[in-house]
């Protein structure tokens, strides 16, 4: 059976664009075809300026959230990742095999760590390093299948490079895993700047659709929502940033085609009013269901606890097989395969030694 992981990162209130763009392709057609894992990373959200109380709250919310969506955990394991060691661990092999060059190439931190050095602060390594713990997660299952947002594409083709490069040096261990996303509203633009991708760690609000705002705000959003010159109602991603992003929005609410609905309308004024009310709709059930969880905090703790515990019987034996195939000796309470001649002991000693005199000199 297909593997399936994802995540979602507790650095803000979760979006309309992480609703359309993963949480419900995971909900509605991931979880039923595939074996899945769907995780609130939560190690990520420390590679910027955190505050822990605001990190504690947004992992519960996002937990809540993710079920309330409608994730089954009859039907996949929903966990918390900080709480399953193995990603930590086999983050640090994949530094060793991954270079500093890559990373730096990396858009997302390019954008951040100059967006942090503009505020004045410093950038953590952890933001540097943050794409290796990406494919940590990814491939400590054993992942044939990513789904995601558009924005996470270059992180999955790094998570591929690492594993192809982690087989070939030290033998078959990873699948290397491939990203899908959804047909329509892969990347959910802001609302205010159609340019900008609607991203929940950004801080202008009139863009931005949250999961839990309120029907009447939701509509203001949208129907504030900046378009563009000219009236003709078209779906043109380059030429037309502003409509063609309601028209994906709207196409991904109601099932339709961006191009087709594009021909519907005859004023911008129709088209944000349908936004408005297949949005509002869409989040409706979303919201009902997360006042309900929220009342009910055990069973949310119970399903990540268990969650928790089904992820580290998955992801042990992969890690530990990558500890082995990378050269580090098995923990002494494990019998060793092959006994070892005095002579294989002492030929290494000599060539350590060499080295060690040679790097002294
Ligand atoms: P994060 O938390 O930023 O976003 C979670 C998911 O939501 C998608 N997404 C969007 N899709 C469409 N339009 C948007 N405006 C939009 N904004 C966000 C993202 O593409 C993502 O699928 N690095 C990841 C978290 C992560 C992860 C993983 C994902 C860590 N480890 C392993 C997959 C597998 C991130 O920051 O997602």
């Amino acid at each position: 059976m297909t593997r399936v992981f994802s995540g979602i990162k507790p650095t803000g209130h979760l979006t309309l664009g992480n609703y359309l763009g993963a949480m419900r392709p995971w909900a509605e057609v991931d979880q039923h075809r595939a074996d899945s894992l769907f995780c609130v990373v939560d190690l990520h959200a420390l590679t910027v300026d955190h505050d822990p109380a605001r990190v504690r709250r947004l992992s519960r919310q996002a937990a809540t959230l993710l079920l309330a969506t409608g994730l089954d955990p009859q039907l996949c394991t929903v966990f918390v990742q900080s709480h399953v060691d193995e990603h930590a661990r086999l983050s640090y092999l994949l530094e060793c095999v991954a270079s500093d060059g890559e990373m730096r190439r990396m858009i997302q931190y390019r954008e951040k760590a100059a967006r942090e050095r503009e505020r004045g602060g410093s950038v953590r390594l952890s933001l540097l390093t943050y794409p290796v713990l990406m494919a940590a997660d990814i491939l400590a299952y054993g992942t044939d299948e990513v789904p995601v947002g558009d924005d996470q594409t270059q992180h999955v083709e790094l998570t591929r490079d690492l594993a192809v490069r982690f087989n070939q040096r030290y033998g078959h261990t990873f699948v290397v895993p491939k990203a899908t996303h959804p047909p329509v509203a892969a990347r959910v633009m802001n609302l205010q700047e159609p340019a900008s991708k609607m991203g929940k760690s950004d801080d202008s609000g009139p863009g931005i659709v949250y999961l839990l705002d309120e029907p009447d705000v939701v509509r203001k959003k949208v129907m504030r929502a900046v378009t563009d010159s000219g009236r003709e109602v078209v779906y043109d991603r380059e030429g037309r940033p502003g409509v063609a992003n309601l028209l994906e929005i709207l196409a991904a609410c109601t099932g339709g085609n961006p191009e087709i609905l594009g021909g519907v309308y005859q004023s911008y004024g129709a088209l944000k009013k349908d936004t408005a009310d297949a949005v509002i709709e869409v989040l409706r059930p979303v919201r009902a269901r997360h006042t309900e969880l929220c009342a009910d905090p055990v069973y949310v703790e119970g399903v990540l606890r268990d969650g928790a515990e089904k992820a580290r019987e998955m992801a042990r034996p992969v890690v530990d097989a990558a500890y082995r195939a990378i050269g580090l000796l098995p923990p002494v309470s494990e019998p060793t395969s092959e006994p070892v001649s005095a002579e294989a002991v002492s030929a290494e000693a000599v060539s350590v030694s060499d080295v060690v005199v040679k790097a002294a000199r």
